[in-house]
């Protein structure tokens, strides 16, 4: 018999997700932003596991020997049963290593193990779904892995005994946490949800979700929609970890309801924030960036841009999977249209282009699309190439003293040209509201619902719409931006989800100092509105969907997007400032509290002899201090003068610096805290 006690301050963390060095959605954020954090705690004892794309792990991944000798021993004992494995440091920032398993490389014991799952965990998995069957194969591979390591550091005649922390995300990398529960094998685990599958199908059907979570009948639920078995392993993971979590407050409710469990603890997700040196350095980049979004629009728009570029015009977006209810595309497009009267009746001055960045199924870019950019590349050619002439005609003709007649500095080529030139810039249809041909562009259903509010970029509309089926990235013939700096260059991002957990898209433009629009049922609108006074004001709109109709709801989105329109390019400049400012509320720096919370569970849970008596437990109990309304803003009632007369508008002025408060003092702050306040996340576990 081995003696239970662990080395529960030097313990291992691997970290399984299907998304580790694999990019699909947010989960991949999660665990690339959140490294650097975590490998300052744990340097070489944390891992993070994968599954092995050959196609993508060459760009992510530097292959080298397991430097662990226990790792290096499992891995090449599987090798000899065929498993195949790239193990090596991620190519992030923090440079962690990365264990991706090549899950074709045991599709031979498909079959065996599916019998197996069914018959130790009751978990039935159809033929025919592909991503169960990776997601069994991989679950295997783990468990296998996962029980080979905590055998040998179990083993009574090894040296060091330190704890093992397996942190598992999302259903898809599920399977191992009933197994490593089966097997009894010697770790503690924690599985962190970022959805719940069910949550997802029922919220983007016709359903209203959150008022009827309580009732629903879940097994009958799942099984109407094809996917009992995948709900199965979500709950088997949820049910059988030591640590089940979620990454909000609103997820950790429909967590209980759908998969029957209470979450121990919420995980929000952080970002990564790097400060510029310089204050203002973002702003410089927001106009960079926003340089190169208009060329692109100059392109798209061609023959018909006749609106002021430089002054009067904004960029709003939405970006992310294409989940039309999920993501809220329907509200925005509907609140589009409302804008766009109201922006004609007021004879606002403003244009704004709203884009649409959601991939669908394609066949490539439409030819009015790109023949938009090749006709403005070659006028910006000739213009240029006249230009040098121009300048070589003048630059003789003063040499030699002689006068410039300005009529004649244009040859008679040049004429020609420019004037075919010009000509080439005539076009009889209106600018494309889709950049590529989309499969099954009658069904579509952003297009049909652009067509029936007749978006169609018409001279009198002040809002222009560019749907671009297709992620962005640099080397993209049309719009050449990579995601980062086209959200840089816009100046507001629109997310009007109905069902989403955290939401990255508008943390992200936060952390840019770009203002977003987002509502109080993603996770991220909930803890803004939880954190922040007047969050407006910071340039955080929160759309209420919770308490208002539909109707009210678009209503108030697109009063929303109309407000932001009347500001002055000085309040859009100060709103990026107070934006930018937030950026601390989202760093992992702090946000990466509460996973060493979860893991400190876990090892307590798991292993609560091998703690000495004195350790304190963290405290979990917080006192909660909003961020208050920025200085600048105005007030309300707005302070007049004794004469009756408002003051000068501070919003105009220069804005102020505030540097917001600690937001959640914690009263029984534990060294643990204060370590980590101070940034010495390394000293943590000694
Ligand atoms: N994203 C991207 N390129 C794009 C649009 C979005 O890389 O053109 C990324 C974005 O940066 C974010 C992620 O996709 O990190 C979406 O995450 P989110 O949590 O908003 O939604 P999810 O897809 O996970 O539901
Ligand atoms: C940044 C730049 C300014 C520029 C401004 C444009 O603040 O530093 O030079 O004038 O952006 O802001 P706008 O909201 O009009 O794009
Ligand atoms: C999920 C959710 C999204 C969340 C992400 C990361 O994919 O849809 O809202 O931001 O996971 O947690």
């Amino acid at each position: 018999m081995t003696s239970s006690l662990r080395d529960v301050y030097n313990p291992l963390l691997f970290e399984i997700a299907w998304e580790v060095a694999n990019k699909v959605g947010g989960i991949y954020t999660v665990l690339k932003t959140k490294v650097p954090v975590t490998v300052h705690e744990y340097g070489d004892r944390y891992c993070l596991i994968g599954p092995l794309s050959y196609k993508t792990a060459p760009m992510e991944v530097e292959s080298m020997e397991p430097p662990n000798k226990e790792i290096r021993e499992t891995l090449e004992t599987m090798s000899k049963y065929g498993v195949k494995y790239l193990f090596g440091r991620w190519l992030i920032e923090g440079a962690p290593y990365v264990l991706l398993f090549d899950t074709g490389s045991v599709a031979n014991k498909l079959d065996e193990w599916k019998g197996d799952l069914w018959n130790v965990a009751g978990i039935p998995s159809p033929p025919s779904d592909s991503e169960t069957n990776e997601a069994i194969l991989f679950g295997y591979l783990v468990a296998w892995f996962l029980g080979d390591i905590a055998g040998k550091f179990n083993d009574p005649s090894h040296e060091t005994r330190p704890a093992i922390i397996a942190h598992f995300h999302e259903w898809l990398a599920g399977v191992a946490v009933p197994l490593c529960k089966k097997r009894r094998i010697d770790v503690t685990t924690i599985f962190t949800t970022h959805a719940t599958l069910l949550g997802r199908y029922l919220a983007a059907g016709s359903v209203d979700l959150y008022n009827s979570l309580r009732h629903f009948d879940v097994d009958h639920e799942a099984g109407k929609r094809g996917i009992y078995h995948r709900y199965c392993i979500e709950r088997a993971a949820a049910h059988c970890s030591d640590v089940f979590t979620t990454v909000s407050h609103i997820t950790a409710y429909e967590s209980e309801h759908l998969l029957k469990r209470k979450p121990d603890g919420v995980l929000p997700n952080g970002l990564n924030v790097v400060k510029f040196s310089a204050m203002h350095e973002f702003q410089n980049l927001h106009a960079l960036s926003k340089e190169k979004i208009n060329d692109f629009v100059r392109g798209h728009f061609y023959g018909h841009y006749d609106w002021d570029l430089e002054g009067n015009t904004l960029y709003f977006f939405i970006a992310g999977r294409y989940e039309y209810r999920n993501k809220g595309v329907d509200m925005f497009v509907e609140a589009l249209g409302r804008l766009n009267h109201r922006l004609q009746a007021a004879g606002s001055p403003m244009t704004v282009v709203a884009f649409i960045i959601m991939p669908a199924t394609t066949h490539s870019f439409t030819v009015e699309a790109l023949k938009g950019q090749a006709v403005t590349k070659q006028l910006k050619e000739t213009v240029s190439g006249i230009q040098d002439r121009i300048g070589k005609r003048i630059f003789e003709n003063a040499l030699r003293g002689h006068e410039i007649d300005i009529n004649s500095l244009l040859s008679d080529e040049d004429k020609v040209l420019l004037k075919r030139r010009v000509f080439a810039l005539k076009r009889s249809s209106l600018p494309p509201i889709v950049t590529h041909n989309i499969a099954g562009d009658s069904e579509d259903p952003v297009l049909g619902q652009l067509r029936r509010l007749q978006l169609f970029n018409n001279e009198h509309d002040r809002v222009k719409v560019v749907f671009h089926p297709e992620f962005l990235n640099a080397n993209n013939p049309l719009l050449s931006l990579d995601y980062e700096e086209f959200v840089r260059g816009c100046h507001l991002g629109v997310f009007p989800s109905y069902y989403e957990p955290w939401g990255y898209t508008p943390a992200e433009c936060t952390v840019m100092g770009v203002p977003s629009i987002t509502t109080n049922l993603s996770g991220f609108g909930c803890f803004m509105e939880e954190n922040i006074e007047n969050s407006e004001d910071y340039g955080i709109y929160i759309v209420d969907r919770r308490m208002k109709s539909v109707e009210e709801s678009i209503q108030q989105l697109s009063d929303q997007m109309f407000r932001f329109c009347q500001k002055s390019r000085r309040q859009r400049i100060n709103q990026r400032n107070r934006t930018e400012r937030l950026s601390d509320l989202l760093d992992w720096k702090r946000m990466g509290l509460e996973y060493i919370k979860a893991r400190q569970l876990a090892l307590r849970r798991a292993y609560p002899d091998s703690f000495d008596e004195d350790d304190e437990d963290l405290g979990t109990e917080t006192q909660h201090v909003k961020i208050p309304k920025p200085l600048s803003a105005p007030g309300s009632p707005r302070f007049r003068g004794a004469n009756g007369h408002q003051m000068p508008q501070d919003e105009d002025e220069e804005d102020d610096e505030y540097p917001f408060p600690v937001i959640v003092r914690r009263k029984n702050s534990t060294r643990e805290e204060e370590l980590l306040q101070e940034g010495d996340i390394a000293s943590l576990n000694k």
